[in-house]
């Protein structure tokens, strides 16, 4: 069933465990997740980029996230979120369409821009009941390379996060913490600077890049506060290396159902596990619905 994010996040937080904010770029990969959700008893929050938007249409995601909700997730909540919306208009145009929830990406703008962006955005969201995630500290990779070692992995200021959470009024918080977009083997979470983060912030705290960090950093994190960690290599990647086992092994296959099928098991699995390492796996029963 489709939700509010806070119905989700706020339960979360309630019970110390992180839900997974899985980025998905069609179909198979939706119906991935919802699949998970369920075999799992998990809520989920589904993300679409800018990228995902330009490929899909924003109606039709939309619409596609909606109906699988109610149709396939029927017992587990699953809400609709924008993730790294770099611009006014693009998180406006989520909101118009029915998004509860919008991140608005200005980390890569001097602090004072950055708080004044994202303000206007708490402004016009919070009236129409949406929750906003801001970013402080710009988090890095994703940019082609998703594999090997990244170069300096900056963090953020933590008393630019404080300021910037005062100042904008914004409901969740991502911050660069020693993650990156990829799976990148030194990629680490700093959880000196997560611990004073949410003891100062006191919202939830969200990590991004947590495709291909150890596991038990994660974990750690999780215990340490962390409420949604964004899924997105590792589900791009479950679904193309399958296509293209499937594709290499069936070279004569015509029907791309018989091709893609296989994609959204795959999706699902890889969704399935995080779940669990999550802790968000068997929660359903506790997270009360809004209609
Ligand atoms: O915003 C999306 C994420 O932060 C995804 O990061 O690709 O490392 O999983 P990831
Ligand atoms: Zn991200």
């Amino acid at each position: 069933m489709l939700v509010h994010i806070k119905e989700i996040v706020k339960e979360a937080e309630r019970n110390h465990y992180a839900v997974g904010a899985f980025n998905i770029h069609n179909l198979e990969s939706v119906l991935g997740v919802a699949q998970a959700a369920m075999r799992a008893n998990s809520p989920a929050i589904i993300q679409v980029s800018e990228g995902a938007i330009k490929y899909m249409g924003l109606k039709p995601i939309t619409h596609i996230v909606a109906t699988v909700a109610k149709n396939i997730a029927t017992r587990v909540p699953i809400a609709l979120h924008l993730d790294h919306g770099k611009s006014f208009d693009a998180v406006f145009e989520c909101i118009k369409a029915g998004f509860s929830s919008v991140h608005i990406d200005a980390s890569d703008m001097p602090l004072d821009e950055n708080i004044n962006l994202t303000k206007s955005v708490v402004e016009i969201a919070h009236g129409k009941n949406v929750w906003v995630q801001g970013e402080v500290g710009a988090i890095l990779g994703g940019h082609g390379q998703v594999k090997g070692v990244l170069e300096n992995i900056p963090v953020a200021k933590v008393a630019e996060v404080i300021q910037f959470v005062k100042e904008t009024g914004v409901d969740t918080i991502a911050a660069a913490i020693g993650t990156a977009h990829g799976v990148f083997e030194n990629e680490d979470i700093r959880l000196d600077l997560l611990r004073e983060i949410k003891q100062k912030t006191k919202i939830p705290f969200v990590l991004h890049g947590g495709s291909g960090v150890d596991e038990e950093k994660i974990k750690n994190a999780v215990k340490y506060g962390v409420n949604i960690i964004n899924i997105g290599t590792e589900i791009k990647l479950a679904f193309t290396d399958t296509l293209k086992k499937t594709c290499a092994e069936n070279p004569d296959e015509t029907d791309p159902r018989n091709l893609l099928y296989p994609t959204i098991k795959a999706v699902e699995d890889a969704v399935y596990h995080q779940m669990c390492l999550f802790g968000s796996s068997g929660r359903c029963n506790t997270v009360k619905v809004e209609t």
